[in-house]
């Protein structure tokens, strides 16, 4: 077993007793960083930056040495999937991603296939392997993938949606072929995490950003149903030591004690719900992950730590709470507020941890 000199991270998932709460920010690399900016202006692109592992490592590092986070996120995509297989991806600025070859009938289905983790994803791998000989300890790493449902959505809209009218289009009217793509990227998802764990990740995280679009019969059958063959698939032990998921539905907070049965490790909560509601429901069987609305970031540095004091309170005391926003950090927010919450986690949960 490598050794690890911060596994408060992983302690918490696993709901072992930790000296004060661990923190990590969702999209923690990205554009509210200038080092990030710079990084990406060398790479040219986005996704060129995802694909030069040193360059994906440097990104992944650059948060940790501003801050005093308690896990690295491997900095890659989603959309990583859909583009190996052959959708032609592209990000162009002010406008998200975009394929040039969505998914759209049974014929473009039947043309998928699944991607090999090496020769495809291989670049992936490298930057797992590359930060975690980088970071050399000192806190876990996080991968990550989309979840089947959330990755359809953009592969059948062929970019991002506000309505999601042709991917419902296809649940409501082609569930079967809907189900087909579904099977190939449950299956996918699987291989890829557990790749990823295999090249080093500790920890697996499956973003499901619209699985709460769905009615909840919906959400059981088209998402919940793929992330529960995705977890019953996983690695769960790796180089000695226990691998955690942790399963994020937007907008999930009122599907958790069925989000809980999968036998996820924790459950990733945007700031909907409130996290002392949610430990009473599943607290018992799982750790919870968030849930501080992203935008008090622009709010002054006393009122981010209010807030903070806020959600630790309402957690209450003891492990199986990690700190994180409720969704991915805005690009306009100033870093020095990122410190001030990430102090503010460490020093105010102490108490909760005697
Ligand atoms: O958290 C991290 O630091 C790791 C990196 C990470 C990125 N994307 C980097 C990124 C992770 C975990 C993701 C996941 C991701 N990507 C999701 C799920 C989580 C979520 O935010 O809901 C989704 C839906 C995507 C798809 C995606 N990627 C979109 C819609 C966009 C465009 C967003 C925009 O504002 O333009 C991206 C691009 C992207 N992924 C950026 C980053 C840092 C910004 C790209 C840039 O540098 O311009």
């Amino acid at each position: 077993m490598s050794k690890l000199k911060n596994d408060r991270f992983l302690r918490a998932l696993l709901r072992e007793p930790v000296d004060q709460t661990p923190v990590w920010i969702m999209r923690q690399a990205g554009r509210y960083l200038p080092e990030y900016r710079a990084t990406r202006e060398k790479a040219g692109d986005f996704m060129t930056l995802c694909q030069t592992p040193d360059l994906a490592c440097e990104v992944t590092l650059q948060p940790l040495e501003r801050f005093d986070l308690d896990a690295a996120i491997l900095f890659s995509d989603i959309l990583t999937i859909p583009d190996a297989m052959g959708l032609g991806l592209t990000f162009t600025t002010g406008e998200g991603p975009q394929f040039s070859r969505p998914v759209r009938t049974a014929a473009d289905i039947d043309k998928l296939g699944m991607p090999d983790m090496e020769d495809d994803l291989g670049y992936v791998m490298d930057a797992v392997r590359t930060i975690r000989r980088e970071l050399d300890g000192s806190v876990p790493l996080i991968g990550f993938s989309g979840s089947p449902w959330t990755l359809a959505t953009y592969m059948i809209e062929g970019s991002g949606s506000k309505d999601f009218a042709k991917s419902k289009g296809m649940l409501f009217d082609q569930p079967a072929l809907l189900h087909k793509l579904l099977d190939l990227l449950a299956d996918t998802v699987t291989e890829y995490l557990n790749a990823q764990i295999k090249a080093g990740a500790q920890t697996a995280m499956i973003f499901d950003t619209w699985g709460g679009v769905l009615t909840p019969r919906d959400y059981r059958e088209f998402s919940l149903r793929y992330m529960q063959r995705i977890i019953d698939g996983l690695i769960r032990e790796h180089d000695g030591r226990r691998v955690p998921v942790v399963l994020f539905t937007k907008g999930g907070g009122c599907w958790l004690e069925d989000i809980a049965a999968t036998g996820t490790d924790a459950a990733g909560l945007d700031w909907t719900t409130e996290i002392g509601a949610a430990r009473k429901s599943v607290g018992d069987k799982i750790a919870l992950q968030g849930n501080m609305d992203p935008s008090i970031l622009y709010a002054s540095p006393e009122r981010i730590r209010q807030e903070v004091q806020t959600i630790l309170d309402d957690f209450g005391p003891g492990s199986g709470h990690v700190f994180n926003l409720g969704h991915g950090i805005h690009q306009h927010v100033n870093p020095d507020n990122v410190k001030v919450l990430v102090d503010a986690v460490h020093e105010l949960s102490r108490p909760l941890h005697k």
